[in-house]
């Protein structure tokens, strides 16, 4: 199963494969919003710098060769400044059994605007309609009540808690699981596809570009 490295949209997004010459635009996001990042995410260590964003792109393009993963770069779709508003990936956790994970984040001074639920949802849609997955996971740090909201907000469900799951900051952190199945999706199409439109919002709410 392979994704075309076409760019895909959303209503206020475009989300590309990474190019080698984003390094500098994904190094300046991730500068930008390191300590919130940092907070939740075992990668972003807080020198992360050049080395590290040219490191995670080569790894990227590699990954998508392989079929491993496939991750965005998230742009502005009407106003394209090159400006980085954050990451979101999907990939097979298991391919036997068809289920894969989606993860995301978005640039600390575009929070709060709705951008990981428009684009996880986008990638929602890719992952049961393309990928053909039977399920999706989201794996969220416990506290991490923005991202919560993100699953909640795209109606996944709530499993339960993996103890101790990743390192964060030198400690272990528990994370919560929540999932979607391919039998749910199809009865929440039209939701998913609302939230990948921007339906809900309206221009005022947010301009292009904001
Ligand atoms: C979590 C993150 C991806 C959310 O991205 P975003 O584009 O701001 O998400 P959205 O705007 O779609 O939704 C965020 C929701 O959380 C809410 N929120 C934001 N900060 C919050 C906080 N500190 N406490 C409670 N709710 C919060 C927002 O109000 C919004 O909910 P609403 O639509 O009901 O008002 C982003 O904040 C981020 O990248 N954080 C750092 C890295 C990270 O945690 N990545 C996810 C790992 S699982």
């Amino acid at each position: 199963m392979e994704l075309s490295p076409d760019p895909i949209y959303t209503g206020r997004f475009v989300l590309r494969p990474f190019r080698r010459r984003d390094s500098d635009a994904l190094n300046e996001a991730v500068r930008s919003s390191i300590h919130e990042l940092h907070e939740w995410l075992p990668w972003a260590h807080l020198a992360y710098g050049r080395v590290e964003a040219s490191n995670y792109i080569r790894e990227s393009i590699k990954a998508w060769k392989e079929t491993k993963a496939y991750d965005y770069a998230i742009g502005n779709r009407t106003d394209d400044t090159g400006l980085h508003l954050g990451n979101v990936s999907i990939w097979f956790v298991s391919r036997g059994f068809r289920t894969g994970e989606i993860g995301y984040w978005v640039r600390t001074d575009r929070a709060a605007r709705g951008i990981a639920t428009e684009v996880s949802a986008r990638l929602v849609q890719i992952g049961f309609e393309q990928l053909r997955m039977h399920r999706i996971v989201l794996r969220i740090a416990v506290g991490n009540r923005a991202s919560e909201r993100v699953a909640e907000k795209l109606g996944f469900v709530r499993e339960g808690i993996l103890r101790e799951e990743l390192k964060v900051r030198g400690s272990w952190m528990d994370h919560t699981v929540y999932s979607m199945l391919d039998h749910e999706y199809d009865r929440q199409r039209s939701h998913i596809a609302d939230l990948v439109a921007a339906a809900h919002l309206t221009v005022e709410d947010h301009p292009p570009g904001a």
